[in-house]
């Protein structure tokens, strides 16, 4: 049996977090022969609720459980952890202004960057999943100094998820049976889904379908697909939300088989996008990191769409500005390179002892 890793969820008495921790109590995450230590971490005002979130795992006597602890603040939450969930954030309020929004977002991800900082485990892989996903993950990682960048992601796997659901329905194939589909940019309405690259069931996507129904359907759907759940289910997406920080943190510790999969990363500057934010990728994981991949077509649509998305991240995190610390930005603009010119994407742990670490000591 391998050695429990501890997994620290916030905004554990949420919504997504509902579905998310039976999710990984159940072993859907890590697999079934990895045990977990979950550390659930909420504000003091739902305490209560997040006890009754934990009785309710306790209930289901799952296996894999080991531990279960409650916390009210992520000092003492993320303690020792290899792994967070960052669910819980400020939901934007009547009369909130975006500006409004972001700041009350940074003193979150400020404090829980701080805290990954100095309590979590070195090689931790944290996702950001509260929202907005990828400046929020850009505030907690330049509040970690002496973690790696490539440490930390924002989640853009539900508009790759929800690109390839939507797909396959129009095509009539099965999701598993489509590949090269990248959601570039920000977890926003300007995000880009791009199909130039993909294929279904080894044959080109962009042969099958129709232009306008692409620019004019496709694209705005997977864009506002949030809104669209909203008007019909009457809540935001939360077991879709959650499914996918799953396939995001599975494929990222465990590897993503040779699939392309969107993840929002510290960008390189690859594809011309500004180094230091937080913009997504198409990448390919392996042994528990992520490269980019390089080389993909990019049209000239796709460029003016990659650039309106890399705008409003870069007008983001212009707004928050001050609120960043100014010593992390050079180890965020410049990442280090192997000697054969790849940006280390590597989690801060060299390849030789990521095999090691694959049966931790808690
Ligand atoms: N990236 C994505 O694709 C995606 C998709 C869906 C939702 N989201 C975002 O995920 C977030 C959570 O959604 P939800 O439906 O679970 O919301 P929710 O309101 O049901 O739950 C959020 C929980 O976070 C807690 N919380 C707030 N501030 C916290 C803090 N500082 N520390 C710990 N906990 C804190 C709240 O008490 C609440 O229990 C939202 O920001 C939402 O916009 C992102």
């Amino acid at each position: 049996m391998k050695q429990p890793v501890r997994i620290a969820v916030t905004g554990a008495a949420g919504n997504i977090s509902y579905s998310l921790l039976f999710k990984i109590a159940a072993g859907e995450m890590l697999g079934t022969d990895q045990p977990v230590i979950l550390q659930l971490v909420e504000i003091p005002q739902a305490m209560d609720k997040l006890r009754g979130v934990a009785m309710e795992l306790e209930d289901c006597s799952f296996p894999l459980v080991h531990g279960i602890t409650l916390h009210d603040n992520p000092f003492d939450g993320f303690k020792g952890i290899h792994y967070a969930m960052l669910v819980g954030a400020r939901p934007r309020s009547k009369g909130m202004e975006r500006a409004d929004l972001l700041e009350a977002n940074a003193a979150i991800f400020s404090e829980q960057g701080k805290a990954l900082n100095d309590v979590a485990n070195r090689d931790v892989k944290a996702l950001v999943i509260g929202n907005p996903a990828n400046t929020n993950c850009l505030i907690l990682s330049r509040n970690a100094p002496d973690l790696d960048p490539s440490q930390f992601c924002a989640m853009t796997r539900l508009d790759h998820n929800r690109s390839l659901g939507i797909l396959g329905n129009k095509l009539g194939v099965n999701p598993s049976d489509i590949d090269g589909v990248t959601v570039w940019g920000n977890h926003s309405p300007t995000m880009y889904p791009d199909l130039h690259n993909a294929t279904a069931l080894g044959e080109s996507v962009i042969d099958q379908i129709d232009e306008s129904w692409y620019k004019t359907e496709f694209t705005p759907r997977i864009q506002k697909r949030g809104a669209e759940i909203i008007e019909w289910r009457g809540l935001s997406s939360a077991a879709s939300a959650a499914q996918a920080g799953l396939d995001h943190m599975r494929d990222w510790a465990l590897g993503s088989e040779g699939k392309i999969v969107s993840m929002g990363i510290i960008s390189d500057g690859s594809y011309g996008v500004a180094k230091g934010i937080y913009y997504s990728f198409p990448c390919i994981c392996e042994f528990g990191s992520y490269q980019i991949v390089k080389d993909l077509e990019v049209n000239e649509y796709g460029q003016s769409m990659m650039k309106k998305t890399e705008q409003e991240l870069l007008e983001e995190k212009a707004a928050v500005d001050h609120l960043l610390p100014a010593d992390t930005a050079e180890s965020r603009e410049n990442l280090r390179t192997s000697t054969d010119g790849q940006t280390q994407f590597d989690n801060g742990v060299d390849a030789a002892s990521a095999y090691y670490k694959a049966d931790r000591i808690c």
